[in-house]
């Protein structure tokens, strides 16, 4: 191992589920077992409608919070959007940007995500900006080739200090909800491709401490074996999340392997 690695970051992406209540007992059942993943930097990405209660159940704990999409604009006329200095106001440190699901259902584009990463840093919220390929990319072999082009064009440009915030989630999209994950070579390879990217651009101090989270079918039984991997410095986890157990053995499992050597 020859970077110095921070603990594992573990992000739970809830999507569209969870009403108040589930919410904030999911919440207060995460920061319970804090103690047991001390290392473990816990960020929670409920819906909008649940940061407000998830943020009181979170309050004085070093869980964190996150939203799952902002819109560029500070405010005005843009009615069902939400801000990043709203996000900010309501006691989100990071935001998901371009979700595989935003690109390929709502029509997130590589240029809307440059915007949305852009209006994080500026509102102060790290970005968690998702990039990766579909199926019949993968299978044509143009993976890193995609993965480029969602980096150039979604983080190009972005000084060194702003690139220090920012956090990529790689995440394979035929392995999104399917049970079906990359195995750890498959996604160290994009992994290590990502970090070279970050290096060639900023440096090696720049990239030997980005963090580069791996997405995607993320269960407490592939946790050790994915962190095992050099360039995998955490997870973004969809399904698994929605368990307090669950998502805290992925945690225990990512923090195992992180005290084993790399
Ligand atoms: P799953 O863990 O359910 O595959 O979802 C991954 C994901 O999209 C996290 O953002």
């Amino acid at each position: 191992m020859t970077r110095e690695k921070k603990g594992p970051f573990i992000a739970g992406n809830w999507k569209m589920n969870l009403g108040l209540g589930e919410a904030a007992a999911l919440a207060r059942a995460v920061v319970e077992a804090v103690p047991e993943v001390g290392d473990c930097a816990i960020v929670l990405i409920p819906p909008f409608t649940a940061i407000g209660a998830v943020a009181g159940a979170i309050d004085g704990s070093a869980v964190a919070l996150g939203a799952q999409d902002l819109h560029w604009e500070k405010k005005g006329a843009y009615t069902g959007e939400i801000s990043g200095p709203m996000l900010v106001d309501a006691g989100c440190a990071y935001v998901l940007v371009g979700h595989s699901e935003r690109r390929q259902l709502f029509g997130e584009t590589d240029e809307t995500v440059a915007r949305k990463t852009r209006a994080a840093l500026e509102a102060g919220l790290s970005p968690i900006v998702c990039v990766g390929e579909v199926l019949e990319e993968r299978d044509a072999g143009r993976t890193l080739a995609r993965v480029d082009d969602q980096l150039a064009k979604g983080l190009g440009g972005l000084s060194k200090e702003d690139m220090e915030r920012v956090i990529v989630a790689y995440e394979p999209v035929w392995a999104i909800g399917t049970g079906r994950t990359a195995t750890p070579g498959q996604a160290e390879e994009v992994h290590a491709h990502i970090r070279d990217r970050i290096r060639a651009a900023y440096g090696n101090e720049a990239a030997d401490c980005a963090i580069i989270l791996y997405g995607g079918s993320v269960k407490p039984a592939n946790s050790h074996p994915l962190f095992k991997e050099k360039d995998i410095d955490g997870f973004l986890v969809g399904g698994a999340s929605l368990d307090a157990g669950g998502f805290v053995d992925i945690a225990r499992e990512a923090l195992r392997a992180h005290r084993e050597e790399k």
